[in-house]
């Protein structure tokens, strides 16, 4: 049986946390940096990001990398984002997997060159049995995508038969998105003071916490994940119900 939590222990953290991470663009412009060296800085971020994570006891860690409409920016740019994710799957997989973080991504592959692929489903296999950190990627991302596949599927089980439309639950929605086993997110971050979710988690975000930060992504370091999770403890999650 677990121990009964003293009132001294820490508050335990937030399960899931997610992070829009915005900004890198910005951060390089101001300093006269083409854009590029703001999604590198962004990428050692992200790093420290996961090792702070781990430290504060975070099961579940999702970002979003990439954006479906992310294809949309200079071929320039998405070739330069490309081949930094190649670096980093590379570069960063041997500590990820020392450290007991198991490695998931989401989103389109279909749109990803076949060698990102490779590396992606590498990463996946490589790390599967891992669980002290659950880390979720979204690239080539975008939720109402994949709420679309998860329709189009329905639809095919219910042209041949196979499914009742009527059965069909919030359960086995859920079961149907690529975050399938993955619990919802509590906490939602976006850096760079924009507000809004860019095609982020819709579904699995519906009773999300939203802390936005005017911290640029590449400045965003633990201090700033630690008050967000400060913010998200002083919020009353009421689910619709009446509060406390
Ligand atoms: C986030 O930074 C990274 C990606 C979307 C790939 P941005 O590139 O959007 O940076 P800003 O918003 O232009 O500053
Ligand atoms: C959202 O950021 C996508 C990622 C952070 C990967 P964007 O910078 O692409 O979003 P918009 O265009 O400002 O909504
Ligand atoms: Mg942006």
């Amino acid at each position: 049986m677990e121990p009964a939590p003293r009132h001294d222990d820490p508050p335990s953290p937030p399960a899931h946390v997610a992070i829009i991470m915005d900004g890198n663009g910005r951060w390089a412009r101001e300093r006269h940096l083409p854009r590029i060296a703001g999604h590198k800085r962004g990428a050692e971020t992200l790093r420290k990001v996961l090792i702070a994570a781990g430290e504060l006891g975070i099961a579940y860690l999702t970002v979003y990398g990439f954006s479906s409409e992310n294809w949309r920016r200079p071929a320039d740019e998405v070739d330069e984002l490309m081949s930094l994710l190649r670096h980093y799957l590379c570069s960063e997989l041997a500590e990820l997997h020392a450290n007991g973080v198991r490695v998931r991504v989401i989103g389109d592959r279909g749109r990803l060159h076949k060698d990102i692929i490779a590396l992606v489903e590498d990463a996946e296999r490589q790390t599967q049995d891992n669980t002290v950190l659950h880390f979720t990627l979204a690239l080539s991302y975008g939720s109402r995508h994949e709420i679309v596949e998860a329709v189009r599927r329905f639809a095919q089980q219910a042209a041949t038969g196979d499914l009742d439309p009527e059965n069909i639950s919030e359960e086995d929605f859920t079961a149907h998105l690529s975050t399938a086993g993955i619990p919802d997110p509590d906490l939602v971050i976006r850096t760079s003071g924009e507000m809004r979710l860019s095609n982020f988690l819709l579904w699995q975000s519906a009773y999300a916490e939203l802390v936005f930060t005017e911290k640029l992504w590449p400045d965003f370091c633990k201090q700033d994940l630690t008050d967000a999770i400060s913010e998200f403890r002083q919020r009353e999650r009421r689910y619709g119900a009446t509060g406390v």
